[in-house]
């Protein structure tokens, strides 16, 4: 078994308790979970214990009151989901979509991004769980724990009103039709449930002199990975967690590195099948039965998404069990109560019509300190490419194919990108495309970051495709270059606002990508102003004229 789909984890018991030695009670643990009747008889204690004291008894919700209930599917339509939008907090979504059909809920509590990296749209991947054909509720990478803990918190929901034994019967039907249902075949090598082998080339850093940034750019072999891909695609990778973190939760745990977990030591089942990142509550909980008086009190608080000490968000595994010094959880138990380690995408940055054998990727090495624990916390995959990574060594990845993100069709269609940071990514690999294929369509790319002078990515490559003419017009934001004015993409686009509206005229396709908290809802309100400003429309006619832009293909985004 791998540990990377990890056995269904017993949660709270869905469709009411169960208690071991009364009737009904089968186990906690999974047929198929590799324990001895040992562990089984503890595992099966431990998790007893656990949805006893967790109020194995959920609310009692309005079964009949939502269709979900009876049907997951029901609900009418939803006003185009208003809450399906990055930029909103999940409290806030879960208001707007307070009332709606139980899937709806389901979708308002992920991160609203449809970024793929579960391997579901928002709206699939929410579909899915309602229907009981999937059981992982933390595969929302985005969304982390806040969207794990809300998906959890709606599960209890969908159980706690079954008391009416055919309704009982007939989720138990529904469970067990999904489960046998066949899975639409994957693809190996374009889904993160089946990834090839790619061997890492290089890693480069693209940054220079005294910039704040470390972002690198990766190159792939693909010779023997028998992966095609286009530009606009993404590249899935998984990583491994950094080996020094592993020793630091090996050793808090005082667990031998060595101690065998399904037939693989625990050092090498932390380092690449389980997340150490924020603490699972499920890992609280565990630790609130190895510990007594105030810090059980404590540990149960975090358990149920508390923050007794205030430094609940800053807490990972490592600082989760720093917490509570001393405790020395059994090794298995330990790592049931982890995630699952989840793989990361990137936007592709190369052109395969350039080499079909290479693919770049360009990637922000995300590092940071949490104020007073003097230590550097790092991005698991960002610092698993970045860092140390022997030429030649095989990566397990796939293409993740792009959906409304890409090229136009017709070569001499003008195409307009906007890609601030690693939001570059896409538009360095359609840039190659149209250089390689002399597409004779104007292209004009913003571009922005920090400092001019450190980083100005690819600043060679733009100065010679603009000397052949594959890219037309390049349009510059700094935002902390020193003695000028914080310039963002979005100002550039305004200060350049007649000429934009001039390419959307000519038929241009717009295109962002980066950051979808912020920028790109800023770039979008940039564009509503300049179709008033240079278009002649008022504020309603601008809003429908980008969403109109939307609707027919010609403003794509690709943010996250
Ligand atoms: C479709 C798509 C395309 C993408 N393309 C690119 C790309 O081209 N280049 C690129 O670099 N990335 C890209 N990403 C993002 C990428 O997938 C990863 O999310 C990113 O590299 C971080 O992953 P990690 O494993 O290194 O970090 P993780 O281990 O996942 O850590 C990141 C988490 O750390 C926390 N965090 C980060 N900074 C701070 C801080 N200052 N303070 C407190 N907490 C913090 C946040 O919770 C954040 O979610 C893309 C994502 C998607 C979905
Ligand atoms: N939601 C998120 O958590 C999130 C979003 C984006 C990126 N990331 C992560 O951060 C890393 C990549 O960052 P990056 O290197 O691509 O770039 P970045 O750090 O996001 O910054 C790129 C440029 O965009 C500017 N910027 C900041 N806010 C903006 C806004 N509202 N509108 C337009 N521009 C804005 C930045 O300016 P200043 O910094 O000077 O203000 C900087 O000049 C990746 O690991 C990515 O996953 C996370």
């Amino acid at each position: 078994m791998s540990l990377i789909e990890k056995p269904p984890v017993p949660g709270p018991p869905v469709y009411g308790p169960r208690v071991p030695g009364q009737p009904g009670f089968a186990s906690y643990i999974p047929d198929s979970a590799p324990f001895s009747p040992e562990q089984r008889d503890w595992l099966n204690g431990f998790f007893a214990g656990f949805f006893a004291d967790y109020g194995a008894s959920p609310p009692p919700l309005p079964a009949a009151a939502d269709p979900a209930y009876a049907d997951p599917m029901a609900g009418g339509e939803d006003d185009e989901a208003p809450w399906h939008d990055p930029t909103i907090s999940l409290g806030e979504r879960m208001g707007m979509a307070k009332g709606r059909p139980l899937r709806r809920r389901m979708m308002a509590a992920m991160a609203q991004q449809d970024c793929g990296q579960c391997g579901y749209t928002c709206e699939a991947y929410a579909n899915e769980i309602v229907q009981h054909a999937e059981e992982r509720l933390n595969l929302c990478v985005p969304g982390g724990k806040e969207t794990a803990r809300m998906l959890k918190k709606l599960i209890e929901e969908m159980g706690g009103g079954a008391t009416d034994p055919d309704e009982e019967r007939a989720k138990a039907e529904a469970r067990a039709a999904a489960r046998l249902e066949p899975k639409t075949a994957v693809e190996r090598g374009y889904s993160r449930e089946a990834p090839v082998e790619a061997r890492f080339v290089s890693a480069r850093l693209l940054n220079k002199g005294e910039s704040e940034k470390s972002t690198w750019h990766i190159d792939f072999d693909l010779s023997d990975a028998g992966l095609d891909y286009t530009v606009g695609d993404s590249f899935g990778v998984h990583p491994k967690n950094d080996p020094a973190l592993v020793a630091a939760v090996i050793e808090a745990i005082d667990a031998p590195a060595d101690f065998p977990i399904a037939g693989k030591p625990l050092v090498e089942v932390l380092a690449e099948d389980m997340a150490l990142g924020a603490a699972p509550d499920m890992l609280f909980e565990l630790i609130s039965y190895m510990v007594g008086g105030a810090r059980k009190t404590k540990a149960r608080a975090l358990a149920q998404g508390e923050d007794p000490d205030g430094d609940a968000s800053a807490l990972d595994v490592l600082a989760a069990v720093r917490k509570f010094p001393g405790i020395r959880p059994d090794p298995e138990a330990f790592v049931e109560c982890l995630d699952g380690l989840q793989p990361r995408l990137y936007s592709i940055s190369s052109s395969p019509r350039l080499d079909p054998n290479r693919l770049s990727l360009t990637v922000d090495h995300v590092r940071y300190e949490i104020e007073g624990e003097g230590r550097a916390r790092l991005g698991v995959a960002s610092t698993f490419l970045s860092r140390a990574l022997q030429p030649g060594t095989a990566l397990k990845v796939y293409v993740q194919r792009a959906h409304d993100f890409g090229l136009p069709a017709n070569p001499a269609t003008p195409i307009v990108m906007v890609g601030p940071g690693t939001g570059v990514a896409p538009f360095r690999a359609f840039l190659q495309d149209r250089y390689v294929s002399q597409a004779p369509g104007d292209a004009w790319l913003f571009f922005g970051h920090q400092r001019s002078a450190c980083d100005f990515f690819y600043e060679e490559e733009f100065a010679g495709l603009l000397a052949q003419q594959a890219l037309t017009r390049l349009s510059l934001a700094w935002s902390r270059d020193a003695d000028t004015p914080k310039t963002y993409v979005q100002d550039r686009m305004r200060a350049e606002g007649a000429e934009l509206w001039a390419w959307l005229q000519r038929g241009a396709h717009f295109y962002v990508c980066g950051d979808a908290q912020r920028m790109a809802g800023d770039v979008e309100k940039a564009m509503i102003e300049i179709a008033q400003q240079h278009g002649g429309h008022d504020e309603r006619s601008a809003k429908a004229f980008v969403a109109d832009l939307r609707k027919s293909g010609r403003y794509q985004a690709d943010v996250y």
